[in-house]
């Protein structure tokens, strides 16, 4: 039997539209953008600092025009740290020139001609975490010249920032920044801020970024937990159900990168984190080597079926509904009325998992229909509850439709 853990999900659907327009509407960055979890690429978790230059990035870009990812939604080419070193006598940025010979405008320049955006990444403290320059004192004169280079996007760090240096202060000074070089050039900057969940950001952050990382740094792996804060998929998700209400249009919680196609996880893992990302409403930013990834990668990242419960217009972050150990139920509202709906299993050995029509806010005699995203085949159609066998460590991912 499973277990039922306490009711939140059977919220009467148009009233549903109604609350996630104007919660948005009251408490979000009114940038205009990400309106749906932004979509892209980013450095750090297969590239980290040793292995990001401009040949990378500019590879990774034409990969992702021609691989059909561009079309799929992933617009985002995101240079993270170590894409500068210092800073001129002035107190300009200055990008790392043995690794960007051509210099950022160049490649921001690249990747726009290719229908992309670029984003690039700071830090709020005097360093960034592998000991670049970071922004305080020069939120200002740096988001200006993010501006003049094109930037698209900026991601900014909580490293090394002074005894007692306030979070949503600093925060703020940047979106403020940001917004006058907006103001000047015209070109919106998606503001990503990424303190970790230190502060409890999902309380403060809506008015002042798109985005904002709720939990420690990724780690390659299903379940494991660092001592320093890394985690493991199944430590995030359990980390992001609780406050699944903060997330809408404009602002999101972000559980960090992807990290499918890395190498540490299996296939069944990788599929089971990116329908996970998906259903949490999170960013999607691919972390592997989009020039060389497998076919298996590929099939993962470019499941439209599954970008489409992400990239859903409502901006609903699906949540936990039901856990009995390690089966567990997770559901999230469509914009059409319908859910999408995960069985998961975390334990070592397959399991039949089966989700019931008051798990997900229907009544009982409901008739829906049932579609395997994974599989990609309908199941027809169905009332009450619908029961698949699930494999370790995997999922089976449900579109279900009145
Ligand atoms: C922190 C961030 C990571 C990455 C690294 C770069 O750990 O959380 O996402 O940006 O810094 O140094």
């Amino acid at each position: 039997m499973l277990r039922r853990p306490a009711r939140r999900v059977a919220t009467f659907f148009p009233l549903a539209i109604v609350l996630s327009c104007c919660v948005a509407a009251a408490h979000a960055l009114e940038n205009g953008l990400a309106r749906t979890p932004p979509m892209g690429w980013n450095s750090w978790n297969k590239f980290a600092c040793d292995g990001l230059n401009e040949r990378v990035v500019r590879q990774t870009a034409d990969t992702m025009v021609a691989n059909g990812m561009k079309d799929a939604g992933y617009v985002y080419v995101n240079l993270d740290d170590c894409w500068q070193t210092s800073r001129d006598a002035a107190g300009n940025i200055v990008a790392d020139a043995t690794r960007f010979p051509s210099g950022i405008k160049a490649l921001a320049d690249y990747i726009h001609s290719k229908g992309l955006k670029i984003g690039l990444y700071t830090d709020v403290g005097t360093m960034t975490c592998a000991k670049r320059p970071g922004s305080i004192g020069h939120e200002y004169q740096d988001a200006m010249q993010y501006a003049a280079w094109g930037i698209d996007y900026l991601k900014e760090d909580w490293c090394n920032t002074l005894p007692g240096q306030n979070a949503e202060s600093s925060y703020t000074l940047m979106r403020n920044a940001l917004a006058e070089a907006t103001a000047k050039t015209g070109r919106p900057i998606l503001f990503s801020l990424c303190e970790w969940g230190s502060n409890k950001p999902w309380l403060w952050a809506g008015p002042i970024g798109n985005m904002w990382r709720s939990t420690g740094d990724i780690q390659d792996c299903w379940d494991c937990k660092k001592p320093w804060g890394g985690n493991g998929v199944v430590q995030i998700i359990d980390q992001l159900d609780p406050i699944y209400s903060y997330a809408g249009p404009g602002h999101w919680n972000d559980p960090d990168m992807l990290e499918v196609g890395n190498g540490g996880m299996t296939t069944e893992e990788y599929r089971a984190h990116f329908s996970l990302w998906a259903l949490l409403a999170a960013p999607l930013l691919a972390g592997n080597d989009i020039a060389n990834m497998s076919a298996d990668t590929k099939s993962i990242l470019l499941n439209k079926e599954v970008i489409a419960i992400d990239q859903d217009p409502m901006g609903i972050q699906g949540h936990r509904v039901r856990k009995d150990g390690d089966l567990e139920i997770w559901s999230k509202q469509l914009a059409d009325g319908g859910r999408a709906v995960i069985l998961l299993n975390r334990s070592a050995a397959p399991a039949k998992i089966s989700a019931s029509w008051d798990d997900i806010g229907y009544p009982a005699t409901l008739q829906a229909g049932v579609r395997d995203l994974w599989e990609a085949k309908d199941k027809g159609k169905v009332a009450g509850s619908y029961a698949a066998e699930v494999p370790s460590h995997g999922v089976v991912m449900l579109r279900i439709k009145p």
